[in-house]
């Protein structure tokens, strides 16, 4: 541009380029009479005329050139890379994975130190005792001080099958996940975050937890529920140990408490000892099943009411949980409170008759035969006047699908059905 300049003298003298015409020299309407006769006019401005010269057109010939093979190239030189790599993957592979390991292990024991991880006793024997067990990673996030521990015993004749009751937000999880995590460590040979621990050596250990979101995949939540439990009655031994969190949760409260009470007679029978197994759950109804064998026990997480609100103590004690608190955790949540206030007015209401009973035939077992047989009014077991044809579609939209089970539907379809042919 520079040479340019001064060789045609035009101080306002540019080169420019765009995509139609490529590289260019623009000179403005007041200098064109100085224009060298080697310039080729291509395109006219208001101001300015725009020409181009044999040379510029070498020039940009050049360049283009270049910038095709500079990507060239630089592909060429990205495959040598690869390929060099792929003939070298087998010592890479293995340094991958011993640094991974060691990685692993420098790693466990940095935070075995650090936390005051324990060696663990691991025997054959059938007996998991864990003194003072806290999570890994909760302990690690919550620091050790705000991290409250607790003792797991699983024996071997008694308390081999663990209830752990508590309101939501409690810490069961916690308890389940890291007497998991715990026995997982131990068995592969690391030490444990307890202060004591003794572990008989498990041969599976099985988890019902979370309601991860299988959803994408096209099952619903029960269904994933329902199937890892099955997989748990198919393949669980004596020797394994089993953590079930919440199952039943999906469905509705009597299906689940149903499924819940007949899944733990079963694990129960597995082998000569049954299962070891932790169940957190919030059916207080199943905590009764421990009366009938010594090897279930209930165990709760504490908490303590203060005024209309619960402090959550994150401690494990002997005993089922007396209450479920499900509204205080609720308020504690932020749900508004005459959403709360409300809740409290119908739990009073569905408490009063009585409804929340596992209603059983020939009364079995104890303690949970239904008190009264008023019914507590429902979308589904409303009384007949408020029936009507043109009320049908307000209940047909106040249905819970999600808790109502075929047979309860098909029930609700033969009452509306019937109303509808009264007229
Ligand atoms: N032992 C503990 N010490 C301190 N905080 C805890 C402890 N256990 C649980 N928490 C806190 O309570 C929260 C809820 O615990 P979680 O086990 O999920 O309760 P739940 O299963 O009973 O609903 C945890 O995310 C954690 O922040
Ligand atoms: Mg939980």
């Amino acid at each position: 541009e520079t040479r340019e300049r001064e060789k045609t003298n035009i101080p306002s003298l540019k080169i420019g380029f765009n995509k139609v015409f490529g590289y260019y020299i623009e000179v403005t309407k007041t200098h064109r009479d100085k224009v060298p006769e080697g310039y080729i006019r291509k395109q006219t401005l208001v101001n300015a005329e725009r020409y181009i010269t044999q040379e510029l057109k070498e020039l940009e010939e050049r360049i283009l050139s270049a910038q095709e093979e500079r990507v060239g190239l630089e592909e060429a030189l990205f495959k040598g890379i690869r390929q060099e790599i792929v003939n070298h993957k087998g010592p890479l592979k293995r340094d991958a994975e011993l640094i991974a390991m060691l990685d692993c292990l420098q790693a466990l024991t940095r935070i075995a130190q650090k936390n005051g991880y324990t060696r663990p006793v691991v025997d054959q024997g059938d007996e998991i005792d864990l003194k003072a067990m806290r999570h890994p990673v909760l302990e690690e996030v919550l620091g050790q001080d705000a991290f409250i521990p607790n003792d797991v015993h699983l024996g071997e004749e008694c308390a081999r099958f663990l209830i752990i009751t508590g309101p939501n937000m409690a810490g069961k999880s916690t308890i389940l996940r890291s007497t998991a995590l715990t026995v997982l460590m131990a068995q592969m040979g690391g030490f444990v975050p307890c202060e004591s621990a003794k572990i008989g050596v498990v041969d599976k250990i099985f988890t019902r937890v979370g309601a991860t979101d299988y959803l994408s995949r096209g099952q619903s939540t029960f269904m994933v529920e329902m199937s890892e439990t099955a997989n748990i009655l198919h393949n669980a031994t004596e020797k394994s140990l089993v953590i079930l969190d919440e199952i039943g949760r999906g469905t509705s409260t009597y299906d689940g408490l149903a499924i819940a009470w007949a899944v733990s007679e079963e694990l129960l029978k597995i082998g000569e000892k049954g299962a070891k197994t932790l169940f957190a759950t919030h059916y207080h109804e199943l905590t009764k099943i421990a009366s009938r064998d010594q090897r279930i026990k209930n165990l709760s997480v504490a908490v303590k009411e203060w005024g209309e609100e619960i402090i959550f103590l994150y401690r494990l004690i002997e005993g089922p949980a007396n209450k479920s608190y499900g509204i205080q955790v609720a308020a504690l949540a932020g749900v508004p409170g005459h959403v709360v206030r409300r809740a409290k007015e119908i739990l009073e209401e569905i408490e009063a008759q009585g409804h929340v009973r596992l209603e059983q035939e020939g009364g079995e077992p104890e303690g949970l035969k239904k008190k009264a047989p008023r019914q507590l009014t429902l979308p589904l077991q409303c009384p007949r006047q408020c029936l009507r044809l043109k009320k049908a579609g307000e209940y047909i939209r106040d249905v819970d699908l999600n808790n109502t089970t075929p047979l309860e539907a098909l029930n609700f379809l033969a009452m509306l059905k019937q109303e509808i042919e009264k007229g």
